[in-house]
């Protein structure tokens, strides 16, 4: 693909900031449209973002501002969106107007402005899935139904073959999983998957939802308490305070470093074989939130080991972890980093950090509501 002009919704973030370094450095023309919220960037404009986008400072909920920022672009990534699981759950009004209407938004301003990107790419997540894909000895691959309350209640953590009620194991999710969203962020990245690619296929514009598993590296928002866990670990022991895990911290996630979805973001481009449909992007290996804390305590030298709280956070699912072979047939994608070196660059990167802590308050407010229990 030749010199293109980029729009990068969420551009300032993580994973836009990126994404933006790398085309800037294809030689690509990238413009960035965020609302720098307070609680992602608490110091406004951060300084990572790089000095050669054109910066738009706004909101998704603002069709206007949305309108000026996708004329005359080739390529759209939509990357911005609320993310915190549990506060999803009681921002139940803003989680769905910053998501599910922004997307809203953004094609409705593709439409009014008559704009026709050649390829429209939108961060889905494997939070769609619900509970990821399991074997059970008797009745082969399942998909589980959410835990009940009265189950996490009984700290009953691991799900039951659906049809026999026996043990399962966990295996790598495909994207054929059928999607059981737990949580209203979930429920809102199904919509914006949904959308985008529905609006695609109307108007012939290539589109391709990219669902990322857990994302970490630098640039995540360390003082940001709805995060993701590795970054929340990473704060909380920068504060010699201990990472608080849920359940019994066996549950497991597919850590992904941020190198390897830009790595796919930039693929996504490429290819014309992955329009119109939706591709895990994950590393495709298992971890327990158990083993992450400990390995980040170990790497960072810390003198705290982690406390596992024995609670359910509301919106939780056990395990799921990706299967990549159709991202890799489709897109050529293959991670590249090695879940220690990535978590050994985090950390060299932690060192001229500052990490404001205010994970006890964000729990004690999820506790107040009975959303961790
Ligand atoms: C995360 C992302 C979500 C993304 C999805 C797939 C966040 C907040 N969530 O969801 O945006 O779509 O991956 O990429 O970035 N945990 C603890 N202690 C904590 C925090 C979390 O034990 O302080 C546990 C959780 O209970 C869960 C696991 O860690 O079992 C992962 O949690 P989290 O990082 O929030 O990720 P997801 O919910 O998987």
């Amino acid at each position: 693909m030749g010199r293109n002009k980029i729009l990068i919704t969420g551009g300032a973030g993580f994973v836009g900031s990126h994404t933006a370094d790398a085309l800037v450095g294809q030689g690509h023309q990238v413009r960035v449209y965020d609302n720098l919220r307070e609680q992602v960037h608490p110091a406004g404009m951060p300084a990572y973002l790089s000095t050669e986008v054109e910066f738009i400072q706004g909101d998704m909920r603002d069709l206007g501002k949305l309108s000026e920022a996708v004329q005359d672009v080739d390529v759209i990534y939509h990357l911005a969106a609320a993310v915190g699981v549990g506060q999803s759950m009681y921002q139940i009004a803003d989680y769905t107007a910053a998501n599910t209407l922004g997307t809203a938004n953004l094609l409705q301003a593709i439409l009014n402005t008559n704009s026709h990107p050649e390829k429209l790419i939108v961060a889905s997540s494997m939070s769609i899935y619900g509970e990821g894909e399991y074997s059970c000895s008797e009745c082969g691959e399942v998909a589980p139904a959410r835990r009940s309350a009265q189950q996490v209640q009984q700290k009953k953590w691991e799900p039951v073959c659906p049809y026999c009620s026996r043990a399962v194991r966990p295996v790598a999710t495909r994207e054929t999983k059928p999607l059981n969203c737990s949580s209203i962020y979930a429920l809102s990245k199904k919509d914006q998957e949904e959308m985008v690619l529905l609006f695609g296929r109307t108007y012939q514009i290539p589109a391709v939802a990219l669902r990322y598993f857990n994302i970490y590296g630098t640039r995540q928002a360390l003082s940001n308490p709805y995060t993701g866990v590795v970054a929340i670990f990473a704060s909380r022991l920068m504060n010699r305070k201990p990472p608080l895990v849920f359940e019994d911290g066996l549950q497991l996630r597919d850590f992904v470093n941020v190198r390897d979805i830009v790595q796919a973001n930039l693929l996504a481009i490429e290819s014309a074989d992955a329009d119109g449909i939706p591709l895990n992007i994950g590393s495709g290996q298992p971890i327990s939130i158990r083993e992450i804390a400990a390995e980040l305590a170990q790497m960072l030298g810390a003198d705290v080991s982690c406390q596992i709280t024995g609670k359910y956070r509301a919106g939780d699912i056990r395990h799921c972890f990706a299967d990549i072979s159709r991202a890799t047939r489709v897109l050529g994608y293959r991670p590249q980093v090695d879940f220690r070196d990535g978590l050994a660059e985090l950390v060299s990167w932690l060192g001229s950090q500052q990490a404001e802590d205010r994970v006890d308050d964000a729990i004690e407010r999820l506790e107040v509501l009975g959303l961790v229990a």
